[in-house]
């Protein structure tokens, strides 16, 4: 099974990289199963409907969110009927939306998806995500109950992202990384077959400061203060992704890929 996971989308330069593309990088891959994070899609700040519509007809199977996933206020009033956008799963219960689920493949196969947040300099006190991944996957084992195992670790640390993916080696797929925007170069599979990178980067525009246009941020930094909201950068994006190829009969990974389209970063 080939799975596909695009980075943090970012405001229309990075929607529209993913839904004018998204096509020909499944044909191309042979791609089974694709997985979007969100966080960023609608004006740089969570998905509101139409965004989260407009992705999934492009091709995604689940769209994943992150700490931002409550930023537009629509949100309340649509996850629950999108059964395919993810909020964090380590969110309290009582929370609108549910951060799993298991999906399907075109011919059936099971795929369990998990989008978990960090704790560390995350601005929500979500509950343990590793104590939350670990109910998770004794309640789905792989092969057992699904075919493949994916996580969406959002989180800041690249600390914390690693030992998640020690934590979770031989009993998921893919263990890959979300939020901070930067493709890292460490794709790899680990000693007991789980695929892990710590952050699969964006889809948006890289001539910005983490997607976001950058005149704002870089003034911020420089004035320590916070004087006007941060819009998206509207160059063309690059689309940073990666691609899992997972064995069918042991559900862990043969190979890890990162790919990059478009903008400048390609
Ligand atoms: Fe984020
Ligand atoms: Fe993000």
């Amino acid at each position: 099974m080939n799975l596909l996971f695009c980075g943090d989308v970012v405001g229309r330069a990075g929607r529209k990289i993913v839904t004018e593309n998204l096509a020909r990088i499944k044909a191309e891959n042979k791609i089974d199963f694709t997985i979007v994070n969100c966080d960023n899609a609608s004006g740089g700040f969570g998905v509101n409907r139409s965004a989260a519509q407009e992705i999934l007809n492009a091709g995604a199977d689940v769209l994943t969110g992150g700490d931002h996933i409550w930023d537009q206020k629509e949100i309340t009033s649509f996850i629950n009927d999108f059964k395919r956008l993810l909020r964090p799963a380590n969110f309290p219960k009582s929370c609108p939306g549910v951060g799993v689920g298991i999906f399907h493949t075109a011919d059936n196969r099971k795929v369990l998806v998990i989008h978990l947040l960090g704790q560390v300099f995350t601005k929500y006190h979500v509950s343990c995500p590793f104590e939350e991944a670990q109910q998770l996957i004794e309640t789905q084992v792989l092969k057992k109950d699904v075919d493949a195992i994916f996580v969406d670790f959002h989180a800041e640390a690249t600390s914390e992202k690693m030992a998640m993916g020690k934590f979770l080696d031989g009993k998921v797929s893919a263990v890959i990384g979300s939020h901070t925007h930067i493709p890292t170069a460490d794709c790899h599979i680990m000693k007991n077959g789980t695929a892990y990178q710590t952050d699969a980067g964006m889809c948006g525009d890289y001539d910005s400061v983490i997607g976001m246009e950058k005149t704002v941020p870089l003034r911020m930094f420089l004035e320590k203060r916070k004087f006007a909201r941060m819009e998206p950068a509207q160059g063309e994006a690059t689309l940073c992704a990666t691609i899992v190829e997972i064995d069918d009969a042991t559900g862990l990974a043969k190979k890890i890929s990162p790919i990059k389209f478009g903008g400048i970063l390609k």
